[in-house]
């Protein structure tokens, strides 16, 4: 009876082990991701500046969620009227003076490309 009990202990020692090594591989895709993001260092930062404040509302990758879709809002705003966007809002429940500054020009830049 004991040593049935060990057994199951190794083997459960050992799918843990398993488990772990997935882990860490996890680990080294997300790097990989990071290295491709620096090549093109503008497009990085409007995406991490966008991601962190604006995928709440507009969805991830910006489809649409409480906000309409920006996928395409290049077609439709020029850089100039998303900066007002951002510095002004919009009456339909867009904050105003979400970011400011050289971070409203990165991203008004990298959206007005979404065409
Ligand atoms: C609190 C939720 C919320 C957040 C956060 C938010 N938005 Fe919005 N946004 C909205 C809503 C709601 C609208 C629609 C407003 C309207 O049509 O009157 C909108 C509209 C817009 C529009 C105009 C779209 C159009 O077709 O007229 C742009 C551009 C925009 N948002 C950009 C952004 C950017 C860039 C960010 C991040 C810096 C952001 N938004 C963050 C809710 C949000």
């Amino acid at each position: 009876m004991k040593k049935k009990f060990l057994a199951l202990m190794m083997g459960a020692t050992l799918i843990m082990g398993l488990a772990a090594c997935g882990g860490g591989s996890d680990s080294s895709k997300s790097t990989n991701k990071n290295q491709t993001t620096t090549n093109t260092a503008q497009a990085g930062d409007a995406q991490k500046i966008v991601s962190q404040k604006c995928f709440a509302c507009h969805g991830d990758n910006l489809k649409g969620s409480i906000g309409p879709d920006l996928q395409h809002i290049g077609s439709k705003y020029s850089k100039a009227q998303i900066l007002n966007i951002l510095k002004n809002g919009k009456s339909g429940g867009m904050p105003a003076g979400l970011i400011s500054g050289s971070d409203a020009d990165t991203v008004a830049t990298w959206l007005a490309a979404k065409k």
